[in-house]
């Protein structure tokens, strides 16, 4: 058995404490997988925790199957909760731990069968008889879904189930959970900070930031058109570079992208989403352009929709499959908060539902004789410089390269630039380029 679960303006407040959760509003339909991904401290757990009947409600409805259940006993709801700490009994055998929840609900019958299918599903079955610290991180974690599995839930909850295992056990597993939970067809709501884990597991993602939804929308939605620019930085790995810039729409002229020392001009006729860009003369935007969505070669290898752009290359990152150029337009480049850390303290303002926060300012590298730390926009303070990193300067730009790129440190190279893989957030961080398929201000 499966089942919806509709989340209906839920918040929760602690006692002398910010919101956690925000009017969050979601319909969940039954036998979906749905990632629930934020950074560290958006609310995510307490979501989890208010849906299994862990945590109260301080405000809105939770439907199961419809049924307002905000008062239904948690182990009236169905559910069974993975937590990232495996918590099985260390005094009990695997095959105990598994059949621990069928033996509190049946006492008298006999679990045997059950419990030796639900091992054989996640390939622990020949440890059944072994401890708990008989078994590796991934065996144990393992135990511990099936001990979710055995009861056959019609939800399953799952909180960082996999955080506590290394990279490679995680990819592993990460398949297996998507192979098991699409056997068993059963309601699958799963918290994660990575986004890597949520693209790939979910069949939709629901962004959260500072208690509030941001975004749900399937994983190559969520990528593709982010609502916000919160979405399109939290999203993708490198992640999207994001320029200040100004749009200029002199009557006479053709408009132009100023990213400060150059300008992305824009070609006529104008696609729809660029001429409403009109608008924006003179405001300060927010431009992102993905790793990808640039590449070196020179004006005259331009494909329709690409406007040239000159960079100086500062590094480049061998990946094995690619490589990563670091270069240099002199352009500013805007910093989204929230994006790693906890979320900013009580205060008033900082939960306004759909505010993005401001876009700080942060100075070029060629605008600076010495830049600051070579890891991120968003990394480290903003003037965090150290004597081993004052040698590595950051650039304002990572695209994609091919891994037998070689360029010199300090080569001025042309770029291209895809306007068709181009995206601009106005001063609140709000998409407008793409267009907004939402009626405007709906989201205020
Ligand atoms: N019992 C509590 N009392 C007061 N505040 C709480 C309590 N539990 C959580 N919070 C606060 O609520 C906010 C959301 O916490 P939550 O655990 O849901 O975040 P999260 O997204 O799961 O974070 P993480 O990724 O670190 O697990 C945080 O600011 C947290 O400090
Ligand atoms: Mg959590």
């Amino acid at each position: 058995m499966t089942r919806a679960v509709s989340l209906r303006g839920l918040s929760k407040t602690y006692a002398r404490a910010a919101t956690a959760v925000d009017r969050f509003s979601l319909d969940i339909a039954p036998g979906e997988f749905l990632v629930l991904l934020g950074p560290s401290g958006c609310g995510k757990s307490t979501v989890l925790r208010m849906i299994a009947g862990l945590e109260d409600i301080t405000e809105g409805e939770l439907l199961l199957d419809g049924e307002y259940a905000n008062d239904v006993p948690p182990r009236e709801r169905g559910m069974a909760m993975v937590f990232q700490s495996f918590a099985l009994y260390p005094n009990l055998t695997n095959r105990h731990n598994i059949g621990f929840p069928l033996k509190v609900q049946y006492p008298h019958e006999d679990h045997s069968a059950r419990i030796e299918a639900t091992a054989r599903m996640l390939g622990i079955d020949d440890t059944l008889d072994s401890y708990p610290n008989q078994l590796s991180g991934g065996e144990r974690q393992r135990v511990a879904m099936g001990r979710a599995i055995s009861r056959r839930p019609s939800v399953f909850l799952m909180d960082e189930p996999l955080s506590n295992l290394d990279a490679k056990l995680r990819n592993h597993l990460r398949a297996e959970i998507a192979q098991l939970t699409d056997e068993l067809g059963v309601t699958t709501i799963y918290v994660t900070h990575d986004q890597a884990e949520a693209m790939s597991l979910g069949d939709r993602v629901a962004v959260m930031r500072a208690g509030v939804l941001q975004q749900v929308s399937t994983p190559r939605e969520t990528y593709a058109v982010p609502a916000n620019v919160f979405v399109a930085a939290f999203i993708g790995t490198p992640r999207i570079n994001l320029l200040q810039a100004v749009v200029h729409a002199p009557l006479a002229e053709r408009m132009c992208i100023d990213l400060g020392r150059q300008r992305l001009p824009l070609p006529e006729p104008l696609s729809h989403d660029l001429q409403l860009l009109r608008i924006q003369q003179g405001r300060p935007v927010v431009v992102g352009l993905r790793p990808e969505a640039a590449r070196i070669a020179p004006p005259s290898h331009a494909r329709p929709g690409e406007v040239p752009l000159t960079g100086i290359v500062e590094h480049t990152e061998y990946q094995g499959h690619e490589a990563l150029v670091h270069l240099n337009t002199g352009s500013r480049r805007a910093v989204v908060p929230d994006l790693e850390s906890a979320r900013p303290g009580p205060g008033p303002g900082s939960r306004a539902p759909g505010r993005l926060g401001r876009i700080k300012e942060r100075a070029g590298a060629l605008a600076k004789p010495r830049s600051s730390a070579a890891d991120g926009p968003e990394a480290g303070a903003p003037d965090a410089h150290t004597p081993e990193r004052a040698t590595i300067r950051a650039g304002d730009l990572v695209l994609r390269t091919g891994p037998d790129t070689r360029l010199r440190t300090g080569a001025q190279v042309p770029l291209l630039v895809d306007l068709g893989q181009l995206y601009v957030f106005d001063h609140r961080g709000r998409r407008i380029c793409p267009a907004p398929t939402e009626i405007p201000g709906l989201y205020e």
